[in-house]
Formats: structure tokens, sequence, C-alpha cells
């Protein structure tokens, strides 16, 4: 099996460093980001104050029981859910291991470690699928068409990229319409309706192939945009695309055509995030009311949905204020965009908002929905809670405690 990680190593000593070289050039990661800083684990509590941790951290310590204790303690209110630890220490007692694995860290090294050793870990945590990471999905979807849902799925996608440095995949999942193609100026090797078609051939290997590289870190997957009549889509297919995408990036958005067929209501359900978009009149508001009160309702506590108000002041005289919204919905936007023919223009250049006018206030609008939906906001830093605490918290957030 070949691993497709991103791995942050955190050492301390010259052994340590070595064993981790060693280590990232194992044939098996050759698919995987790993990224080696120095200043053990106490380097990385500062560093995922402002960055958002992968799925596995690898750190080393040199500190005793209580300090190495407290120290992952800061380490766990940092990271983001789904983080697994690997530790190099340098006590070597079973009592320390014993400690540190039963409050959540998924292996203790006592230093010097080997590369061997490490690979193994890695193993045992990512080989089996279930437990593969799985990126995270962002779906978009219009109240109603023309809303500018499109355009902020390919804006967040891009930022996303931009200002996580993680791999990104856009999926235009608007068979018919879609202006991801158009919008990145990119061709399509293969879409996605010649893959939805035939679901047997659908496979990571299949799936990489056609992905096209807008940068290092974005890729896309257009629609073929022709209205040739397609065979109706089947859930199953969109499941599959679904499951393999997000094992190929940790960060997945989903642009949603406004369309009422299973398929779409099953996507609107599966997204870890659901980012409705509407303008401000009476029919959106309606219409997210009736999305709110049906899919919002289905979707779990975890999988959040977000509303955003698109072209504010489009038609001045006869809209809704976001007021009117929160009243009726009970549901406060998470951000409100004016309506700008700034979008127009660097669309029409085949640009990002963020390209072309990197200070923007609406640049910075979408960087900070960006922001939410892919749950990369630095953690509350300063906050001071007792280490026990910090580690249950972890423990729950890692899933590995009710
Ligand atoms: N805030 C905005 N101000 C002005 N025009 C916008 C805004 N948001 C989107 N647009 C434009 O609206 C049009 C429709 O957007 P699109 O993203 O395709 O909508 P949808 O996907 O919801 O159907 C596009 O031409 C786009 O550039
Ligand atoms: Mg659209």
């Amino acid at each position: 099996m070949i691993y497709r990680l991103t791995i942050d190593c955190f050492h301390l000593t010259a052994e340590a460093e070595q064993a981790l070289q060693q280590f990232r050039q194992d044939r098996l990661l050759g698919k995987s980001r790993i990224a080696l800083r120095p200043g053990g684990l106490a380097a990385a509590v500062e560093h995922y104050r402002d960055n958002a941790s992968p799925p596995l951290v690898i750190v080393e310590d040199d500190g005793d029981e209580a300090t190495v204790l407290e120290r992952l303690g800061h380490l766990a209110e940092v990271c983001v859910s789904g983080t697994r630890v690997l530790v190099i220490g340098h006590v070597n007692d079973i009592g320390v291991y014993r400690s540190l694995l039963s409050r959540g860290v998924s292996d203790y090294f006592v230093a010097p470690v080997t590369a061997a050793q490490l690979m193994g870990a890695v193993e045992a945590l990512f080989s089996d699928r279930a437990s593969a990471p799985r990126g995270r999905m962002v779906a978009f979807f219009g109240a109603r068409g023309g809303v500018g849902s499109s355009t902020l799925a390919h804006n967040v996608a891009w930022v996303m990229a931009e200002t996580t440095g993680e791999e990104v995949i856009l999926l235009d999942l608007d068979l018919a319409f879609g202006t991801a193609g158009l919008a990145f100026n990119l061709e399509a090797r293969q879409t996605v309706g010649e893959l939805l078609g035939e679901p047997d051939r659908i496979d990571v290997q299949l799936l990489d192939r056609i992905l096209v590289k807008y940068d290092e870190r974005l890729k896309l997957l257009p629609s073929p945009s022709e209205l040739r009549s397609w065979p109706p889509i089947e859930v199953e297919a969109v499941d599959k695309l679904f499951d393999l995408i997000r094992q190929l990036a940790p960060l997945v958005v989903v642009d949603l055509p406004h369309l009422w067929a299973p398929w779409v209501v099953h996507a609107l359900e599966q997204a870890d995030e659901l980012v409705i978009v509407a303008q401000p009149d009476l029919p959106n508001l309606r219409d997210v009311k009736a999305l709110l009160d049906g899919v919002g309702q289905r979707r779990g506590e975890h999988a959040p949905t977000h509303l955003v108000l698109n072209k504010q002041d489009a038609y001045k005289k006869t809209q809704l204020s976001a007021k009117d919204f929160e009243e009726t919905l009970k549901v406060r936007p998470v951000i409100s965009l004016p309506f700008d023919p700034i979008f127009g223009e660097v669309s029409n250049n085949g640009q990002m908002l963020g390209e072309a006018v990197k200070n923007h206030k609406l640049a910075e609008a979408i960087r900070q929905l960006a922001l939410l939906v892919c749950r990369r906001t630095p953690a509350a830093a300063g906050r001071r809670v007792p280490a026990g605490e910090m580690l249950t918290a972890w423990l729950k957030k890692a899933k590995l405690v009710k």
C-alpha cells in the first residue's frame, strides 16, 4: 500500500533527524508530504497555534514524564480533530509508555528510534482503509440558480490551497452547465460525466490520471458542460467517487448543481460542511428555509450547514435584509457579500479574486469563509486549561473516547 499522508516531524536530536530523513525516503511514503522541523514537541505546540495539524505528527521530547505530559496537553489544545501523535522520548520506562498511550498518544518510542520503527507505526495506524485519513468534504449549493454558488466554490477552493498549503480537489458536478474549467481556464482530460456513467471503472489510479492540475496544490475534476442527455446518476456511483476522491486529498470542494435529484440530496447530506448560497430575496428565503428544515435537519450535529448571502444590494429596492433572513431562519449568515462587478471582471480574465486583487475586502471575506469550512482556523491560543482536561478534550476530538 502506497500511503498518501501529510506528516509533520519535530526532532530535537541529530539521531532522530537522521532516522526521520531515512523514514521520509521510504518507498511506501513516495506519495506523502513529510516535513522535518527542529525544536521538538515544544516547537510543534507553537507551530500549530497558527497552522493546521496534519493527520500524523511525530514529535521528539527530552523532558521527564510530567513535562512531556504537560506539553502534550498544550499540543492537544492546538491540534485539529483526528490528528495522531507519535512520541520519541528519552525516558525508558514502561510506566511512561503506558501513561502516554492511555492518554491518546498513538505510540511511544525510546530514543534512538529507527526509520523501520516509525514505518511500522505508520502501517499499524493507516494500513486499514477504514482508518486511512479521509479528506474533508465541503459542498456548495445555491438556494436558487445564479446566486453565485459556483463562483464561491471556485474561489474558496483556490484560497484553501493557497492558505493551508494542503492539497485541494475541486469537483464540478454540474454536468450540463459547470464552469470550473472555464473559471480556471483548463481543459478537461476526461470528465465527471463519463466517470459517473461507468462507476465500475472508477478507481484511485484513474482519478489520479484525469485530475487536471491548476497548480501544485489545487486539482480539478471539471464537468463536461455539454447538453447531452446523461444517463441518470446513481447515488452509489456518486458515493464511490466521493470515497475515492477523499483518499486523494485532505480537502475536497464539491460544486453541486441547482437540481433536486436523489444523488444531489445524498451529497448535501454527506458533506462534512455544507454551504448554502442565497441571494437576499423572498424566493431564496423560502428555499433556504425548506433546505434547512429538510436536509439541514438530517445532517448530523458534527456536520455544520452555513448560510452565505451573496449579491447584496444588486436590487436595493426590493431585497430583503440579512436581518430578515436571520429572524425567519434563526440562522445567521456566516458572511454576506455585496454585488460587485469585480467578480465578472476577474472571471473574464480566468482568474480567482484572490489572484487578481489580493487585499480586496471581498477576497478577505472569502478567505474567512474558506478557513471556517476547512476547520483550519488557528486554535484559541493562550487558553489555559489543566493538562489532564486538555488531553481528555483531545481524546474526545480524536474520537478515542466517548
Ligand atoms: N457577489 C457577486 N457580485 C456580482 N456578481 C457575482 C457575485 N457572485 C457571483 N457573481 C456572478 O454571478 C454569475 C452566476 O454565478 P454562478 O457562480 O455561476 O452561480 P450559481 O453557481 O449559483 O448558479 C456569474 O457571472 C458570477 O460572476
Ligand atoms: Mg453553479
